[in-house]
């Protein structure tokens, strides 16, 4: 059983998915062409390096001799990629290393639990960011390591990993300096198409989850050519959508535990194409708790939104009923009823005229996680250059980093 991609539920006339083949297949050749910045992603599940991840699994398995506690360090698409596919295969097996994120805010109380942690539990610490400048991951790095360094003395060192440009900037500088073992990120791949490098697959590796069958999940949908028609559908579905009036998108997922893995789509999508006033605005929605809020906006509210739905076939745990809930319910299994909400749902809003593509994967493992990974970054890839747009760029976020920046010298000159 493969992933099955539905789009006739988007009222699209065929004719629109005509029109814009030509442009979809031309922005999905120069992602293969092997030409264009930042593209390195494209051809990394085919190409993998056999050795460097058995490297990366042997200093993963380092890290489950030395720590009960791995503390990631990264924001955007330095460790959403990570959080996204653990939180998804929650709960992980005993016996590894419990992963924390941090560095992703800067809110001082979640830092400060997180700190009390490392003093309590044996802890390893692992620092990612490409530019080595990012303000809320160099601060929590620094608050961290000086627990480390007071708990651990000059053995700190080597329970800090470091995951950063192969040669460039201040992490670097200091990973050298210190003697971190490190992982390098290439350079021809951007923050947000990095979960299958060391970015994502270290954390992951620590975790415990088969990092090989997310490579694999991948590497089954690049060697296959009828993946790439998928993404340009679904790429061509969302730029007519956008065309009609449905600026926002709503990610969807009746599994609570891929609510991360909607913020990593968020980010993907939202950072790629939303540029030059273009783009779609990408929200995410975890239902059934999300139908008891905005589902009666989706429904009955400005009709500007579109829905992307990935569904399972299956669930790994599942619960039976209890009589105490009434004739209607009872012997019957969460995963029966949220079927039927499931159904219900999507008849309610096809009736309600909204467009839906959904996506459904038989099954919610590290394999499947990285087919859809793969997917999606391509389809990005292709919708954000037909909308005329660089996919791998973020100049609003850089001028924002700016701004903040100068303000931050200005409290500095006041002191
Ligand atoms: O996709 C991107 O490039 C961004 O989301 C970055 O990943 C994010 O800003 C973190 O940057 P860095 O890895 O340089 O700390």
């Amino acid at each position: 059983m493969g992933i099955h991609i539905d789009s006739s539920k988007t009222g699209l006339p065929e004719h629109n998915f005509e029109k814009k083949r030509n442009q979809a297949e031309e922005a999905m050749d120069r992602l293969w062409s092997g030409e264009e910045p930042f593209t390195g992603w494209v051809r990394l599940p085919l190409e993998q390096d056999q050795e460097a991840i058995e490297n990366m699994l042997n200093v993963a398995a380092e890290v489950w001799t030395k720590c009960d506690l791995f503390v990631v360090l990264g924001i955007g698409g330095s460790s959403l990629g990570a959080k996204a596919v653990l939180e998804a295969l929650m709960p992980m097996p005993h016996g590894f290393p419990r992963v924390v994120f941090a560095g992703f805010d800067l809110d001082a109380a979640s830092l400060l639990d997180i700190s009390e942690q490392v003093r309590r539990e044996e802890t390893c610490i692992c620092v990612i960011s490409k530019s080595g400048t990012t303000v809320e991951t160099l601060i929590a790095f620094s608050v961290l390591k000086e627990i480390m360094n007071q708990k651990y003395g000059p053995a700190a060192n080597s329970r800090i990993y470091a995951i950063t440009d192969e040669k460039e900037g201040t992490l670097r500088k200091e990973t050298e300096e210190k003697g971190y073992v490190s992982f390098s990120i290439p350079r021809n791949i951007g923050g947000r198409y990095s979960v299958l490098t060391p970015v994502g697959l270290f954390p992951l590796a620590v975790a415990g989850v088969d990092i090989k069958a997310l490579l694999a999940g991948a590497e089954a949908m690049a060697v296959d050519p009828a993946w790439d028609r998928e993404a340009i559908l679904y790429a061509i579905a969302r730029v007519c959508l956008h065309e009609t009036g449905k600026t926002i998108e709503a990610m969807e997922s009746f599994d609570p535990t891929m609510e991360t893995f909607g913020q990593w789509l968020k980010q993907l999508f939202g950072e790629s194409e939303g540029k030059d006033g273009k783009g779609i605005y990408p929200t995410v929605l975890s239902f059934t708790r999300d139908l008891h809020s905005v589902g009666q906006y989706l429904q009955e509210g400005t009709p500007n939104v579109f829905e992307t739905m990935i569904l399972f076939d299956t669930v790994e745990r599942d619960l039976i009923i209890p009589e105490s809930a009434g004739a209607d319910l009872s012997g019957l299994t969460m995963s029966q009823i949220n079927n039927c909400l499931t159904k219900g749902v999507i008849a309610a809003h096809a009736k309600a005229g909204i467009p839906m593509v959904t996506i459904t994967v038989p099954q919610k493992d590290a394999f499947h996680l990285g087919r859809l990974i793969y997917f999606f970054e391509l389809s990005c890839g292709v919708s954000a250059t037909m909308f005329g747009v660089n996919p791998f760029n973020q100049p609003g976020v850089e001028r924002y980093k700016q701004e903040a920046i100068e303000e931050i010298r200005k409290l500095r000159v006041g002191k």
